[in-house]
């Protein structure tokens, strides 16, 4: 790699997403209060409770997360298994399973879900571990119904793996409907909400990163408070400090900021429990609803409050409802067969 163009980074990893920083400003409580939560675990004993952490994009939850399991690997391996999945990324329950069983195990596994899950707590109880699970982007997850899976991990303890404890923080991205909505009340969660940094906040963080990351000084505190600002979240503005850093050899300009806009996009990342206003109305129209609904209805509460829509728009609104979880139809009949659509 020419040494030349990228002669103002002195640590490029500090700008990568996927590193954990040393240091999460601002986030020090909850961190501290999710520790504490699960540190039972290291003494065998089964914490209260789960924990969720919810919040806008960016907000560092996915980090908090994860900054939670590198301190139980550091301090606690011996007794605490940690495990970390993304659920955007699995697609069924039994993917999930296995990734945990593989996680724990260091084995692959093809087996059913139950029966993955059994070898896993099989091999805890063996060492005398507990686990901590991490299921990242749960709001994005398709693969069928969480909440099975949550109760079967979260019962080892009833079965023949008495003494094997399991402990899950929940990460979603959004509002917080879609815990109350997907995963009933026994999972019982710590709420976090992760509030948005504000912008001095945001500046806090890019110019810790700048000093890190750049080799010398070479970007002005009020270039990196206009960073903070335009950008769309953090992730955006540390793409921006990341393409800035690789254009320019000497002192960074405002002319050069704008040029790293007019090249890297913020992707606010399609973000499931967004609903469009679509989704929204039938969402709402549905839950108001003291019987089911059909999608016949659905359309013409439409048309009459909103305006032109196709039966087809509003199928494929209902469709994304559904795989989300927060509604379900049944089949009635009269008229052939109808679709009424209820909340779950
Ligand atoms: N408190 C913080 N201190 C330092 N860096 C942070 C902090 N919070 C977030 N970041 C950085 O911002 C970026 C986004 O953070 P993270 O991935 O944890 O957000 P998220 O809340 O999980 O977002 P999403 O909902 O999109 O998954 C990462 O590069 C992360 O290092
Ligand atoms: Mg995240």
């Amino acid at each position: 790699m020419e040494t030349e163009m990228l002669s103002l980074f002195k640590d490029l990893s500090v700008f990568d997403p996927d590193v954990i920083p040393d240091q999460l400003l601002f986030r020090e409580k909850e961190i501290e209060e999710l520790v504490r939560l699960f540190a039972p675990l290291q003494f065998g004993f089964n914490p209260a409770s789960n924990a969720v952490i919810y919040g806008q994009p960016s907000v560092g939850k996915t980090s908090v997360a994860r900054k939670i399991l590198k301190i139980f690997q550091e301090e606690a391996a011996s007794k605490v298994a940690t495990c970390y999945v993304n659920l955007a990324v699995k697609r069924t329950s039994a993917e999930v399973a296995a990734e945990i069983y593989f996680q724990v195990t260091k084995h692959l596994s093809r087996r059913r879900v139950s029966k993955c899950l059994d070898a896993t707590f099989k091999t805890l109880k063996n060492n005398e571990q507990n686990l901590l699970i991490v299921f990242d982007d749960f709001n994005a997850f398709s693969g069928g119904d969480i909440n099975t899976l949550l109760q079967t991990l979260l019962r080892p303890a009833e079965s023949r793996f008495q003494g094997v404890h399991v402990r899950v923080v929940l990460v979603s991205s959004g509002d917080d409907y879609f815990l109350k909505n997907r995963v009933r009340s026994s999972f019982e969660p710590v709420e976090f909400e992760f509030k948005d940094y504000n912008e001095d906040q945001k500046f806090e963080i890019l110019k810790k990163r700048c000093i890190q990351g750049f080799s010398r000084f070479v970007i002005l505190d009020k270039l990196i408070r206009e960073v903070a600002e335009r950008a769309t979240d953090l992730r955006h503005a540390l793409a921006i400090l990341y393409y800035v850093g690789g254009i320019v050899n000497k002192k960074i300009t405002k002319k050069d900021i704008d040029t790293a806009f007019n090249m890297v996009k913020g992707t606010p990342r399609k973000n499931e429990s967004h609903l469009s206003e679509l989704e929204t109305f039938l969402f709402s129209k549905i839950k108001e609803s003291t019987t089911a609904i059909s999608t016949g209805e659905l359309h013409r509460y439409y048309k009459k409050e909103k305006g032109d829509i196709t039966i087809q728009g509003i199928g494929k609104s209902l469709k994304k409802l559904k795989m989300l979880g927060i509604v379900d139809y049944r089949f009635v009949s009269g008229r052939g067969r109808t679709r009424v659509w209820f909340k779950t």
